[in-house]
């Protein structure tokens, strides 16, 4: 299936060179998200004697991860409900949150007045639920005001907006812009200050000791690394604490000046719904996001149909011009993590569907510790902080979940298909030569065999019909049919069987 998100298709290419050759640097950022380019403009903007010289190493292009596949909403709140921040950790944590997350909107309007128009607007933030989730509005009007924030109630939404029972929360003063124009905006910013900027070079190995990171076309070797790939490389604890889930995105086309307007609407109910409007080149849209499941293990195509299901009975039988789908990891304990690990690199993870504010905290939190300055709100965020009192029913339900999945992968060997019954489309594990491969036919007849075996630390992948991949339930590491890495923290490809046509 066709995935586009409509930030990608409508916003201009980029094309930075890809890495040539063997440098030396003072700051190697891995990854074009919002946090690696957030992080590569403000080392790149310093204006001291001793600025560091600054590589960023993408795979694909910027704005390409999950940044381009958001919805581009900024907020101080959480989309977890700032009721699981102040239960898990008190008021004081709960105000600290929302300071450092509304200082972030605030970073972001800032940088949007020198660049060119990124569709920033200062909106409200809505938030209501129906029958069954009604009480929720009032625990979360309570959350939200003992974190400080501004929130104010109402009763009603503007049709056609699935109707409101109980409370509606309403927070004034948050944002939206297009993610991908933003963030392409902020790196060509980065590369003019200075910054060395290189896409299409996917980190295939990285040296934690020596500092090293290789590249099918190079090396960069660096003081530090930032890893700002989403979800860390390599094996690290917190991936053992982060649950890790895909959602699914769509565009449809709408009506200039149609209700609701600007803002960010989010609706809970049993299919929760996230809903904005967005328009560009002189075409609107409505934007819905849902249907959010766990990697690897439900039928991805499902959620989809299920999200256009939702979105059509609500707001009409109008034509969906965009589909996408991305992937969040979330904090065991509600908060992501932010700082560096074990193994000497910066990470930034954890995000949960709040990562464009939570990538810009980031940001700015690890600029401040190269630059000298730690920041008091760096301690609340670090990674090695493992809380088990508050985050342990999580970590244990997640890793009993990648246990079961495991032995069920392991002991019954999954389903398996023969290859000469695989028709072009289809994908499905199949023995051959005496070996178990996960393979895919393309539609025009070539064949695509590798190993199941994820290479981050062994689960079995699955195959997502949506996204034409082999994703792993594990911690959401997912690779295309020929098994090169498309995301998650391995950084090797499925192992490639190449196998003769049947009958040659
Ligand atoms: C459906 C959906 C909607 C969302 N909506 C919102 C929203 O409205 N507001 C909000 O605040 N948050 C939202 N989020 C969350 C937010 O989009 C993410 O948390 C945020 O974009 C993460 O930014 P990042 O820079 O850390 O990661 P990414 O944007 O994923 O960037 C990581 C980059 O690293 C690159 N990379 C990976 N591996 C390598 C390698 N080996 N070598 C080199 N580069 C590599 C990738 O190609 C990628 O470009 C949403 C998430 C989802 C799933
Ligand atoms: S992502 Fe960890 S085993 Fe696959």
């Amino acid at each position: 299936m066709d995935t586009q998100s409509v930030w990608r298709d409508t916003a201009a290419a980029s094309g930075y060179a890809m890495l040539d050759g063997n440098i030396g640097a003072d700051v190697l950022i891995i990854g074009g998200g919002i946090t690696g380019v957030t992080l590569a403009n403000l080392l790149a903007e310093q204006k001291t004697a001793n600025k560091p010289k600054v590589v960023l190493l993408e795979a694909d292009e910027i704005g390409s991860g999950t940044t381009g596949h958001s919805t581009g909403n900024l907020y101080e709140t959480v989309s977890g409900g700032m009721r699981e921040i102040v239960s898990r950790w008190g008021g004081d944590v709960a105000r600290q949150v929302a300071n450092e997350r509304r200082a972030a909107v605030a970073f972001i309007e800032e940088r949007c007045s020198h660049l060119p128009d990124v569709g920033f607007r200062r909106c409200s933030l809505v938030q209501w639920a129906d029958q069954a989730h009604a009480n929720d509005m009032q625990e979360e009007f309570d959350a939200l005001r003992a974190a400080g924030c501004a929130v104010e109630r109402t009763t009603s939404v503007p049709s056609p907006l699935p109707p409101a029972e109980g409370d509606v929360l309403v927070l004034p003063g948050q944002a939206q812009f297009q993610p991908q124009d933003y963030v392409a905006a902020l790196a060509r910013r980065a590369a003019e200050a200075g910054a060395s900027i290189h896409e299409h070079s996917r980190v295939l190995e990285l040296d934690t000791r020596a500092k090293r990171a290789v590249t099918a076309s190079g090396s960069v070797t660096a003081k530090e690394i930032i890893v700002a790939t989403h979800s860390p490389k390599g094996v690290h604890l917190v991936h053992t604490e982060m649950p890790v889930h895909r959602e699914y995105g769509i565009a449809m086309e709408w009506d200039a000046g149609t209700p609701p307007g600007p803002g960010t609407f989010w609706w809970k109910a049993a299919e929760q719904l996230s809903i904005r409007t967005t328009q560009s080149g002189g075409r609107h849209y409505l934007v819905c996001a849902g249907q959010e499941h766990k990697v690897g293990i439900h039928n991805a195509k499902a959620g989809l149909i299920a999200l256009e299901a939702l979105a059509r009975r609500h707001f009409g039988d109008r034509a969906i011009t965009h589909r996408w789908s991305a992937q969040n990891y979330r904090g065991a304990d509600a908060l992501p993590y932010i700082g560096r690990g074990h193994d000497g690199c910066f990470m930034a993870t954890g995000f949960a569907t709040d990562g464009l504010t939570w990538g810009t905290v980031a940001a700015r939190l690890i600029a401040a510790e190269l630059l000298g300055h730690k920041a008091a709100f760096a301690d609340v965020v670090r990674p090695g902080r493992f809380s088990p009192v508050k985050g342990a029913k999580n970590i244990l339900e997640e890793n009993a979940l990648v246990a079961k999945q495991l032995v069920k992968d392991y002991l019954t060997g999954g389903q398996k298909e023969k290859l000469s019954s695989l028709a072009p489309g289809d994908s499905a594990i199949v023995d051959a030569e005496g070996e178990t491969f996960a393979a895919y036919r393309a539609p025009d007849g070539e064949l695509f065999a590798v190993s199941q075996v994820c290479t981050h630390v062994g689960c079995k992948v699955h195959w997502n019909s949506v996204e034409t991949s082999w994703d792993c339930p594990c911690h959401g590491s997912r690779f295309r049919p020929d098994g090169t890495v498309i995301e998650g923290p391995a950084l090797k490809p499925l192992k490639r069987k190449h196998l003769p046509p049947p009958g040659g």
